[in-house]
């Protein structure tokens, strides 16, 4: 796994934590952002966490554990929100909106659980944004947009370019207003803990092991990197793109 304080301070900028208190996280995944906000926020706290998955739920669940601000639910958020309408001062939700097949109604059951003047923050990396320095250009095309367009089997749904059409998403509805902010992960280390180096041993080792891209063609890409690592020459980055509404 691979550090994200920087994307997370980005994502939690936009929060005004003498206003708020009640917060949830849609897709949270292993809680991480929720327990970043449980540190800056008050004791009266209310932390909601919703995924669809049950191990990340499970690991959150143990992170947490007595410290009664937090709630962690498992269900399939397609399905609607499980909050009263007006319940809700903060919601966040980082690089799950491209797995939901009908966003619309995602953003109308965000509209409703939020509080007058509640806020939305909708964090999501377009994928096509995402590069690395190389010495083959060919494979590098081919790796990383196969890697980019691949439907995962616990998503509904995929969208290599979710980060640039978010604004267009929101704005249709009509229920927010909004701003897009950008955050830019540069890396130029080619080390553990590092999300190009993540990205390369676990996410495209998977697509080796289901035999989507050959071992071979694995092996020369993280040669590659290794190599360039040596020379200063390596270098990683994606675009963070951030959707901050205010409901009307
Ligand atoms: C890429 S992970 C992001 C996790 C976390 N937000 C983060 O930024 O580290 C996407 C998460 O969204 C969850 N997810 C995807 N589709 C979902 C759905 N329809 N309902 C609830 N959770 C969903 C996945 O299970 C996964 O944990």
């Amino acid at each position: 796994m691979y550090k994200r304080e920087g994307i997370q301070n980005h994502i939690l900028s936009f929060i005004d934590f003498s206003k708020a208190s009640t917060f949830l996280d849609i897709g949270c995944g292993k809680g991480d952002d929720l327990i970043e906000i449980s540190n800056r926020t008050c004791k009266e706290a209310k932390l909601y966490g919703v995924d669809a998955k049950t191990k990340p739920i499970e690991f959150a669940r143990m992170k947490t554990e007595g410290d009664c601000r937090f709630t962690f639910d498992v269900y399939d958020v397609e399905d609607g929100l499980k909050f009263k309408d007006g319940s809700i001062d903060v919601i966040i939700s980082c690089n799950v909106l491209e797995c939901i097949i009908d966003k619309k109604k995602l953003l109308h059951e965000i509209h409703r659980v939020l509080k007058p003047d509640g806020k939305i923050i909708m964090a999501h990396f377009d994928w096509d944004t995402q590069i690395f320095n190389t010495l083959d250009k060919k494979l590098h095309r081919k790796i990383v947009h196969t890697y980019n367009d691949w439907q995962q089997p616990w998503m509904n749904n995929c969208d290599a370019w979710m980060g640039r059409r978010i604004p267009g998403i929101f704005n249709e509805t009509g229920l927010f207003n909004g701003n897009v902010f950008v955050y830019v992960v540069i890396e130029s280390e080619y080390k553990e803990g590092f999300r190009g180096y993540s990205l390369i041993n676990e996410e495209f080792k998977a697509l080796v092991e289901k035999g989507i891209i050959e071992n071979s063609e694995f092996e020369l890409f993280k040669n590659q990197m290794i190599q360039l690592e040596k020379t200063g020459h390596y270098f990683y980055s994606i675009n963070l793109y951030t959707y901050v509404g205010q409901k009307k």
